[in-house]
């Protein structure tokens, strides 16, 4: 592979979307941010400054880091953040990948405006397993709130409320026609010929939704998730939870439609009656015209067509589609699947309360606030990086070894809430030795609201084995789960009221982040870390920190 450098300024801008102008937080003054398009095998280098007043790191979603744990981004777990007026240069090497990822912020809310495409071509002269498109087009949806970032963070943390929910879903940055607009830039607008094939990378960078995509009057052909080609399959829908990306074929109808818009629109997928924003964005899907048609012929009366979505809590959809999504698994994508496991671990996700002081404004129950939990542990940020205190032996202080293999109170799904919800804290983390075959059982605990969890990775791709509703059952369930072609991802939904089971390799050394792709959900402590240690040989090690690694 080759070496490419782009260099990233984090900067002000000024942006204006439904109505409003407001300075936002971006990369070179983009908004979305600027893409990387690098091939399988190639070294990335992007050079990130720091202009703005706030702390900034930058996270390579679904990058393996393959022993480049000094590049992964998460703020306080790899590195400590990229301070104003400081540099930092990410290096990576893509290993073994091919398809869309993105990147964006990893501290604070930052990735509400901070966040663009990773596009991975294969290698040069290896072709797509399915048809060449004709254009490849990314798509990127994410969340547009009036007010400013500190005040959306604020708001969340120190109430403990309900999440604030946004103002408008986008579509590359734009809200699109269905939003009260003030002018037709807020709109994204597709233009297709008749009769092609173009390639959709759709990334679900929103802060707190899964969504619902369809495009009107056309199928979708899904052929590759996280960047991993899977068994292609059609659907006129697709469901994607933050932290996921998809790649859909789009072929286009064989006639040109000089008079009719197609609308492409994605709404929330989201189980909770009334917890989540349920507003549509759109963007337009266009035929060109045939050459100069006269435009008394363009005038003709206009047909908007728009999809049918999903009802936003239509969980039945939700399970099939996530289902459909198998692995290859032939002799040119054979799949690594760990068949035996050294280490199994049951964690529970969801939401939780802990005691409030007396000077906060909490909203939960009995003065409580609402937090979020791994195995009734809510995670505490650190004040120096984790991967820093491992590598250099310093981790007294920073961090415990005691994060549970099983839930701290034994968890029974009964549907209805179960009494005990009070959570521990602390930044506790699970040691896992070089290559330990890892199977973990996730059981959303539904608690509060029903809603499911997107759980995201870091360093590795896990395999999806199985997923069900109700408990997890440790004596039926495991001889049901797909050991043959299973999806392989960097995040997958827990279901709300059921499980999913992964397994994966731990063969990547370092400190690597595991937690809700919900922005609120991570806030309030749904998150805890892996520590990879060394293997023996000398490829099986984590190299030391780069010299500029910025310092807390
Ligand atoms: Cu896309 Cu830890 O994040």
């Amino acid at each position: 592979g080759i070496t490419r450098h782009y260099k990233f300024d984090i900067k002000l801008q000024n942006v204006t979307r439904l109505c409003q102008t407001k300075s936002i937080v971006t990369v070179n003054g983009q908004f979305p941010g600027p893409r990387i398009i690098a091939r399988e095998g190639d070294t990335v280098l992007v050079n990130v400054v720091n202009h703005v007043q706030y702390n900034v790191t930058l996270h390579w979603h679904g990058v393996r880091q393959l022993r480049s744990g000094w590049a992964d981004g998460p703020a306080y777990i790899t590195q400590c953040p990229i301070q104003t007026g400081q540099a930092y240069v990410y290096n990576f090497t893509i290993t073994g990948q091919r398809g869309t990822l993105f990147w964006h912020a990893h501290i604070s809310w930052l990735r509400v405006t901070v966040y663009g495409p990773i596009i991975i071509l294969p290698k040069r002269h290896v072709p797509y397993p399915f048809p060449q498109p004709y254009k490849e087009v990314p798509i990127i949806f994410g969340e547009w709130w009036k007010t400013d970032t500190e005040t959306l963070i604020s708001q969340a943390l120190q109430t403990g409320g309900a999440p604030n929910v946004s103002d408008a879903f986008t579509i590359n940055g734009l809200p699109g026609p269905l939003y009260k607009s003030c002018s037709v830039k807020d709109t994204f607008k597709l233009k297709v010929k008749p009769g092609k094939t173009y390639l959709l990378r759709l990334i679900n960078a929103a802060l707190n939704d899964e969504l619902f995509f369809s495009i009107a009057n056309h199928t979708l052909t899904v052929v590759e998730a996280d960047a991993v080609y899977v068994k292609p399959f059609k659907t006129t829908t697709v469901l994607i939870t933050p932290g996921q990306t998809t790649n859909v074929l789009l072929h286009t109808k064989h006639h040109h439609f000089p008079n009719t818009t197609f609308l492409m629109a994605a709404r929330s997928y989201a189980t909770g009656p009334g917890a989540f924003d349920n507003t549509t964005t759109a963007a337009i899907l266009q035929y060109q015209h045939r050459h100069l048609l006269s435009s008394s012929t363009t005038s003709a009366t206009k047909l908007l067509l728009k999809p049918k979505l999903p009802f936003f809590n239509n969980t039945n959809f939700a399970t099939i589609f996530s289902k459909k999504i198998r692995s290859l698994a032939n002799s040119k994508f054979p799949i690594n699947i760990p068949k035996r496991i050294d280490r199994r671990f049951f964690f529970t996700v969801g939401l939780g309360l802990t005691p409030c002081s007396k000077n906060q404004n909490c909203q939960g129950p009995n003065n409580t606030k609402l937090t979020a939990t791994i195995n009734n542990v809510s995670f505490v940020q650190p004040n120096t990086a984790l991967l820093q205190a491992h590598f250099f032996n310093q981790s007294k202080g920073v961090y415990t070894t005691d994060f549970p293999a099983n839930p701290l109170v034994k968890f029974n799904y009964t549907g209805t809430p179960p009494s005990n919800i009070m959570a521990t804290s602390g930044t506790k983390v699970v040691v896992l030795p070089f290559n330990t075959r890892v199977e973990l059982v996730m059981q959303d605990t539904s608690i509060i609201g029903a809603e499911s969890h997107p759980l995201h990775l870091h360093g590795f791709n896990f395999f999806v084995v199985g997923q069900g509703f109700g408990n997890f059952d440790p004596n039926k369930d495991p001889a049901k789960f797909n050991l043959v072609d299973p999806a392989e991802r960097n995040t997958v939904g827990v279901p709300s009221g059921g499980w999913v089971a992964i397994r994966f390799r731990a063969d990547n050394p370092g400190v690597w982040f595991m937690h809700c792709h919900l922005e609120v959900h991570t806030s309030w402590g749904l998150k805890m870390a892996w520590v990879v240690m060394d293997g023996k040989r000398p490829n099986q090690k984590l190299p030391p920190p780069p010299s500029d690694l910025p310092k807390c």
